[in-house]
């Protein structure tokens, strides 16, 4: 049961946008996605309250403390979208994960708070089980690409780009995705979901 988390110590950099947008490809190729909604803002749960689908299914958050009755299968991905705040008490979900996927926006604030998860999941030893996401990219912007290559030199490989989509939030607001409008959406997320799946035979 390989277990995806997707973790940021900054609010509002597209987690729960990244998280919903690979579940619907993930399950749209075959897996069996199970979400786990560990935020109180329970956004992927709402999300997908608006869907119903069996594949994604949301599972009960307490499974993360194995106080749950659902029974997961062998071929389950659980895909975690998680807090923003208070990076240390995410690290049962750096532990769990089989891959971990960090997601931030290229501002200047942001560049400062991913310090502070680079630390922390050093710290656990699970840097080899981490896939950088740079969310809400925009090529024509001279600082995102400053802050694409700081990020490329500091840790000696790209990061995945997400670029900014305004049907990212559109489409996630109605229980859709972009990923189900925008090609160059799917494009985008369809070559995250091919790295983590690599990431988790490693
Ligand atoms: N690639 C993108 N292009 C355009 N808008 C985006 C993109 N990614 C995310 N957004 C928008 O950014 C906002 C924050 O996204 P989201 O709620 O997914 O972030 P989050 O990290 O889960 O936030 P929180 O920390 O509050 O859980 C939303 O309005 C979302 O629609
Ligand atoms: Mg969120």
């Amino acid at each position: 049961m390989p277990v995806i988390g997707v973790l940021s110590s900054k609010g509002g950099v597209g987690k729960s946008t990244i998280l919903s947008a690979l579940a619907v490809v993930a399950s749209k190729a075959g897996a069996l996605v199970r979400l786990v909604d560990a935020d109180p803002q329970q956004s992927v749960a709402t999300w997908w309250r608006l869907r119903k689908t069996e594949n994604p299914a949301l599972a009960d958050a307490n499974i993360l403390k194995g106080k749950t009755a659902t029974k997961l299968g062998p071929d389950d991905w659980l895909f975690i979208d998680t807090p923003n705040a208070q990076l240390a008490q995410q690290r049962n979900v750096i532990d769990m994960a089989d891959v971990i996927v960090t997601v931030m926006k290229p501002g200047a604030f942001d560049l400062a708070s991913i310090v502070e998860t680079e630390r922390i999941i050093r710290e656990q030893r699970a840097q080899r089980k981490v896939i950088r996401v740079l969310n809400d990219y925009e090529p024509k912007q001279p600082f995102h690409n400053e802050v694409l290559g700081h990020l490329t030199g500091q840790h000696g490989e790209r990061p995945f780009i997400v670029q900014h989509r305004a049907v990212y939030g559109a489409a996630t607001a109605t229980g859709s995705s972009a990923v189900e409008s925008n090609r160059q959406a799917r494009d985008e997320i369809t070559a995250l979901w091919e790295a983590i799946q690599l990431k988790v035979l490693q």
